[in-house]
C-alpha cells in the first residue's frame, strides 16, 4: 500500500509491505547494499531506504540516483539499527521515476543562503527550510478557518478586482485591458479599477447583514517598500463583526493568536524545532510566553510618551501626530513591553476615513498589534457608523463620496456599530517561523522588481 512517510512514522508498524513515493536525499553505499534517505515532503523527516545488491537495477541504476532523483518504493518495514530513526524500508523494488543530473542540479548538500534559494523558487520548495514553511503556512490557514467556523463566523469571498481603495493610500495596481462594450471610457468596468488592498469594505457589507464574517485572501500594494517584512501580494485574514466595540475586536485579536500560536506548537513540533534550531533559537520559548501572557494594551498617546521618555536616540523623532515607525514599533514590543502589544486610539488625520471618530475629536478607535522580531502584525478600528460623521471624514480625506455611496447608503439603512482587523498572514508565518524575511514564508514572493515564476 502507497504511504506518505509522516503516516508511516506517526505509527510504524514493523513487518508491514509498503510503497513510498518521493526524491532521494543522498546516496551512501556501503559493502553490498546502499542507503537512499528519501523525503516525499510530508514531515520534516525521510525514511531511510535499504537497497541490496540483489534489487534487478541495483548497478545500473539504484547506483546512480543522487540528489533529488524521484524514486518509488516498494518494500518492508524494519526496525532500524541506527541512531535517530525507529524504522527503515527494506526495499524490494526501486523504481526511478525521475532522473536529476548531479552536475547541474542546484540543491546540493551543501547549505544554499535564502536569498539563492529565491532565486530557485520552483526548487526551494525541496530544501528542509522552505518545505517546513510550507506544512506551518499550511496549518495556520487551516487554523485560521477553524478559529472562526467554531465561533459561527461566516466566510465571505471578497472581489479581488475592485473600485475603492480601502486604505486610500493611492497603492492599488490597476487594471486595464482594453474594451469594446465601454467605448466610451475605455475602461473595461467601465470605470478605473484595481487589484484590492484590502477585503475590509466589502466585508463591512456582509457584517451588516450576517453579524460575524470574515475574509482571508490576496490583497496587492503597490507601495514601493523593499524591506524584511512587505510584500506586493500577500494575504490578509479580515473578520468583521456587527454590534462590535473596539475591546471586542482587540479581545478577538488575542484569543486568535493565541489559538493559532496553540494549533502550531502542538501540531508543527517537528517543524519549529527545526527553526528553533537553524533559524531563531528559543522559538518555542518565546512562542509559548506569547500563548501563556496576557497582552499588554496601551493608547497611541501613551506610546509615544514612553517613546520620549525612554532616552532612546530614533532615526524618526517621535512625537505626537507622527505615525509610529517600524523602530518606534519594534523598540514598544521587544525592549519595553517584551511580549506583544496593543496600541490602540491613534490621531485621526494618519488614520484612514473608515475609523470611528472618538469624542475628544482628535483620535480613531483603532488598534495595532505590535509584536517581537517584527513590529505590527495587525491592523484593525471600530468603523464610523455615523453618517454625517464618516461624510465629513471623507471631504477631509479627499474620498469621493459619490464613489463610496454605497458605503455610505449602509449608515443610512439599519446602520450599526461595528469593527474588525486585518492579520498580515506572512507576518503571522514569519512570527511563528522565526524566519527573517517575509519573502521566505510565502510560496512565490512578489516586491518590487521581482517576480520570477
Ligand atoms: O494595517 P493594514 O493596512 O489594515 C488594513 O488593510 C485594514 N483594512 C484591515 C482591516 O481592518 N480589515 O493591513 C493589515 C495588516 C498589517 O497589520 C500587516 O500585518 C499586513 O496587513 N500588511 C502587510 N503584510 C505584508 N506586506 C505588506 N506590504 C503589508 N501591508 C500590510
Ligand atoms: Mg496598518
Amino acid at each position: 500500500m502507497r504511504k506518505r512517510i509522516a503516516e508511516i512514522l506517526a505509527a510504524p508498524e514493523v513487518g508491514e509491505q509498503l510503497q513510498i513515493a518521493g526524491w532521494v536525499r543522498t546516496r551512501r553505499d556501503a559493502a553490498g547494499f546502499s542507503f537512499l534517505e528519501v523525503g516525499d515532503g510530508s514531515s520534516l523527516a525521510n525514511l531511510q531506504v535499504i537497497a541490496e545488491q540483489t534489487l534487478a537495477n541495483y548497478r545500473d541504476e539504484v547506483k546512480k540516483l543522487s540528489t533529488g532523483c524521484t524514486v518509488l518504493v516498494t518494500g518492508v518495514l524494519q526496525e532500524s539499527p541506527a541512531k535517530g530513526q525507529s524504522v527503515e524500508l527494506r526495499a524490494d523494488a526501486i523504481e526511478v521515476l525521475g532522473w536529476a543530473d548531479p552536475e547541474s542540479y542546484p540543491l546540493q548538500k551543501k547549505h544554499h543562503s535564502f536569498e539563492f534559494l529565491r532565486e530557485i523558487c520552483h526548487l526551494r520548495p525541496r530544501t528542509n527550510a522552505l518545505g517546513a514553511v510550507a506544512r506551518v503556512r499550511s496549518r495556520l490557514s487551516y487554523g485560521v478557518h477553524t478559529f472562526f467556523q467554531e465561533r459561527g463566523f461566516i466566510q465571505v469571498h471578497t472581489p479581488i478586482i475592485t473600485t475603492s481603495d480601502c486604505e486610500g493610500a493611492g497603492e492599488m495596481f490597476q487594471v486595464t485591458t482594453p474594451s469594446a462594450s465601454s467605448v466610451d471610457s475605455g475602461e473595461f468596468f467601465g470605470r478605473p479599477a484595481g487589484l484590492t488592498v484590502s477585503g475590509q469594505l466589502q466585508a463591512e457589507v456582509y457584517a451588516q447583514a450576517l453579524g460575524n464574517v470574515y475574509t482571508f485572501g490576496p490583497t496587492f500594494r503597490a507601495e514601493n517598500s523593499n524591506t524584511s517584512r512587505h510584500l506586493a501580494e500577500f494575504w490578509m485574514v479580515e473578520p468583521e463583526m456587527a454590534f462590535c466595540d473596539l475591546a471586542r475586536n482587540r479581545q478577538l485579536a488575542e484569543a486568535m493568536l493565541k489559538f493559532l500560536l496553540r494549533l502550531v506548537l502542538t501540531e508543527c513540533a517537528a517543524d519549529l524545532a527545526l527553526f528553533d534550531r537553524f533559524i531563531a533559537k528559543g522559538l518555542v520559548a518565546k512562542l509559548e510566553a506569547v500563548v501563556d501572557q496576557d497582552f499588554s494594551h496601551i493608547t497611541y498617546t501613551q506610546a509615544v510618551e514612553q517613546l520620549q521618555q525612554s532616552g532612546q536616540s530614533f532615526v524618526y523623532p517621535v512625537k505626537w501626530g507622527i505615525d509610529l515607525q517600524s523602530e518606534h514599533e519594534r523598540y514598544l514590543t521587544e525592549t519595553i513591553y517584551q511580549r506583544p502589544l496593543i496600541v490602540t486610539d491613534y490621531p485621526a488625520v494618519i488614520k484612514p476615513f473608515y475609523m470611528r471618530l472618538s469624542d475628544d475629536g482628535l483620535t480613531v478607535a483603532a488598534m495595532d498589534i505590535l509584536v517581537p522580531g517584527i513590529g505590527e502584525i495587525i491592523g484593525g478600528s471600530q468603523r464610523e457608523e455615523r453618517y454625517d460623521v464618516l461624510l465629513a471624514r471623507m471631504q477631509q480625506a479627499g474620498v469621493d463620496p459619490l464613489s463610496y455611496d454605497w458605503y455610505l447608503d449602509l449608515r443610512r439603512y439599519g446602520t450599526v456599530p461595528h469593527s474588525g482587523f486585518g492579520l498580515g498572514f506572512e507576518r503571522l508565518v514569519q512570527f511563528v517561523t522565526g524566519m527573517a524575511n517575509i519573502r521566505e514564508v510565502i510560496p512565490f514572493p512578489r516586491t518590487p522588481g521581482f517576480a520570477p515564476c
